[in-house]
Formats: structure tokens, sequence, C-alpha cells
């Protein structure tokens, strides 16, 4: 199948066995009738699997061209399994330009279970290699990063992370598989905040991971049992869902994204846009063989960098809506450095770009020309 037919159909062969449902029931329950000790159907209890878990799972497999789906109450949830593979000591290696929450789980409670991160620039791919020691046993990448938009070369992290016998996960949030497929570059574990392009449609919070080792994927099952940190069958039916139009949401956040980056650039307000698709930007050429495309997440500073103005503009914005998240049909407009990026200190935020007046826009999927227009009126 190709990608477009996945989303549809991908990992959705079982036809429903009561009625034919074209989609998947709603198993909400919390167990199922055994008639001997053992003697079920597959499942026994909803913490360790669900039917429409079980549907979402195989679907974000097939999508990311995995073997193993595995789905969690968050995208945090879902980071925090990842971790858990790992033991007091070892050491990690991570992008320092990250999700403000990832940043905050790294620090603020694994490392007080002794486990030790480098926070670094991957921007040259190949400086991760600097970091690697006998304890390394993760490399943590988030590419496009959030919020400055920078690309790491995936395929280079890769072969680090074969080459040293270490474990590569990929923050896929952004990018979606739609535009990049970070398994079939050599990663060996795909994560998603699905509360992002792949639910689409803001409405629910939920996390996945993709892997295709099956060794692994058996560690982050009993995790998933283990620590219990799952999605129900609602929210796994509404990611379901939101994944069969994902191709169809995500080419239209590409064009509307381009036309805004386009727009912004040429602002005599604005002093500068971070988006992938710019031949000036460093990671270009990365971003041009790595991505289909270059997605609809971008990031804008204006002149004279002014604290107070950069929150007028998302105040007076009218179809952008001021809130946190992305990903949604929606257009949202945030500001980093009071909002996502809050709980990372001044100076570590602003080493990496994310200065007082930094603005991101998740681009949404309305016409072109009323989002223009909004941005026309709020920038002034
Ligand atoms: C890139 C990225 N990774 C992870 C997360 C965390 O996901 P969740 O909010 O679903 O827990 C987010 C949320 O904003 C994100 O943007």
């Amino acid at each position: 199948m190709k990608f477009n037919t996945k989303t549809i159909h991908g990992g959705q062969h079982e036809v429903d066995p009561a009625y034919g449902s074209v989609m998947p029931p709603i198993y909400q329950t919390s167990t199922y009738s055994q008639t001997t000790p053992g003697g079920h159907k597959g499942f026994e209890y909803s913490r360790s699997g669900n039917p429409t878990r079980a549907a979402l799972e195989r679907s974000l497999a097939s999508i990311e061209n995995g073997n193993f789906g595995i789905a969690f109450g968050s995208g945090l949830a879902a980071i925090d399994a990842v971790m858990k593979l790992l033991k007091p000591g070892d050491e990690v290696i991570s992008t320092n330009d990250l999700y403000g929450g990832s940043y905050r789980l790294f620090t603020r409670i694994f490392e007080g279970f002794g486990i030790k991160f480098h926070f670094i620039g991957m921007q040259n791919a190949e400086n991760i290699e600097n970091y690697i020691n006998d304890k390394t046993k993760l490399i943590w990448v988030e590419t496009p990063t959030n919020p400055m938009m920078n690309i790491i070369d995936i395929k280079t992290a890769a072969s680090l992370a074969k080459k040293h016998a270490v474990l590569l996960a990929v923050d896929n949030t952004f990018a979606t598989p739609y535009l990049q497929q970070p398994l079939d570059l050599g990663a060996d574990i795909v994560m998603h905040s699905a509360t992002k392009y792949l639910g689409g449609h803001s409405d629910v919070v939920l996390g996945a991971l993709v892997v295709k080792d099956e060794k692994l994927a058996t560690r982050l099952y009993f995790i998933q049992n283990a620590s219990g940190a799952v999605c129900g069958p609602q929210d796994s039916f509404l990611v379901l869902r939101g994944i069969k139009t994902l191709h169809l949401r995500v080419q239209r956040h590409c064009e509307n994204g381009k036309a805004i980056a386009n727009y912004l650039k040429k602002h005599p307000k604005i002093e500068k846009v971070y988006w992938p698709g710019f031949e000036d930007h460093p990671n270009h050429h990365i971003a041009k063989v790595q991505m289909k495309d270059f997605g609809g997440m971008l990031s804008f500073v204006t002149k004279g960098n002014d604290y107070n103005e950069a929150i007028s503009i998302v105040e007076n914005l009218k179809i952008f809506t001021l809130a946190e998240s992305l990903g949604g049909v929606e257009s949202l407009a945030g500001h980093p450095a009071s909002m996502t990026h809050a709980s990372i200190p001044k100076e570590e935020r602003e080493k990496t770009g994310v200065v007082d007046s930094l603005i991101r826009l998740s681009v949404g999927i309305e016409d072109i020309d009323d989002l223009i227009a909004d941005l026309e009126q709020a920038i002034g």
C-alpha cells in the first residue's frame, strides 16, 4: 500500500465480527468475560489491551512503516515509557532545542533517577559522536525542532547510533509520517504527540511509539502495561479517525505554511522567519532530502525583539487562536517564551533562539487569504 492508502486502511484488515461496521467499535469496557481462567478472545483487561486501541496501534505501525505501535495517554507518557528503558548511570544525548515538556520530563524527573542528559545542538549531526561514551544508551532527536524549526539529519544520527550500539528515538510530531519516516532512515523508535497532526482536530490528547524490532516492542508493551499510562478507547477512536485524513490535511498545511512564510519574509516589521523551506535555512538541504515538504509550522521574530509587541500581535489575531498545541485544522499562534517554553530557564531558551519576541504559528487549513489578512491586521 502507498502512504495515502495506509492512512485509511493500514492495519485495518479485521472486519468487525459482530455487525461488519466499517470503523472499529469503541470498546468502552475495562474487562472481558472468560469462559474459563485464561479462556478469552485475546483481551482480558483494558490496561493490557483494548480492541479499539489495538486498531489504532496497527494503524500507527502501518503509517510509520514499523511493525509495532504502542499507544499512550499523552505524548509525554510515550516519552516517559522510552526513558524507562534506561537505568541509573545511563546517559542520553538530546536535541537542545526541544519541546519544553520533554526537557522538563528529562531534567525534573529522570535526572533525579540518575540518568544523565547532554542537551546539544544537532544541526551538525556529526557533533553527536563527541558526546557518545560507554554509558550512552539513547539519542533523542526532535526534527523539525520546536519552535526554532531546526532540521536534524536522521540518517547521520542513525549511522552513529548503529556504530555505537545506541538506540535512536525521533520525535516525529512536527513532520508526521506524511513528510518523514524516521524508521526508514534508521531510527529505532518513532514517537508522536498524536494530540497534534495525527489526531488533527484539537479534540484529543494521546501519545504513540512505533518500532520495528520485536524485542524492543516487547519491552515497551511491558512498560505500557506495567506503568499503565494508556489511552482510552474513545480517544483511540478519535486518533484513528484523524489519521484517515492525515495526508490531505498535511498537504494543505504545507501549502498554507509556505504562503505565510513567504508573506512574513517580505513584511517590513519582521526580522526573521524560521521555516525549513527557505533556501537560506541552514539545514534546507537536509530538509529537502529527508522530508517530502516543509510542513505547516513556522516561527518569526519582530524587528526590535520587543516582548510587549509580540504579546499584542498574538492578542490581536482573530482567526489564529492564541493557544498551546499545534497540528489541528485551525490555525494557532503561540508565544513560546511565556507559554510552551516557560519551563526552560531564560538563558537556556535564549541560547537556542527562543527570544522574547518569537511567535510560533501552527498554520491551519483555512483559506489562505483569510489567514494572511489576519496576520496583516495583527502585525499592523
Ligand atoms: C514536539 C512535541 N513532542 C511532545 C509533546 C508532548 O505531547 P503531549 O502534549 O501529547 O503529551 C509535544 C506537545 O506539545 C510536542 O509538541
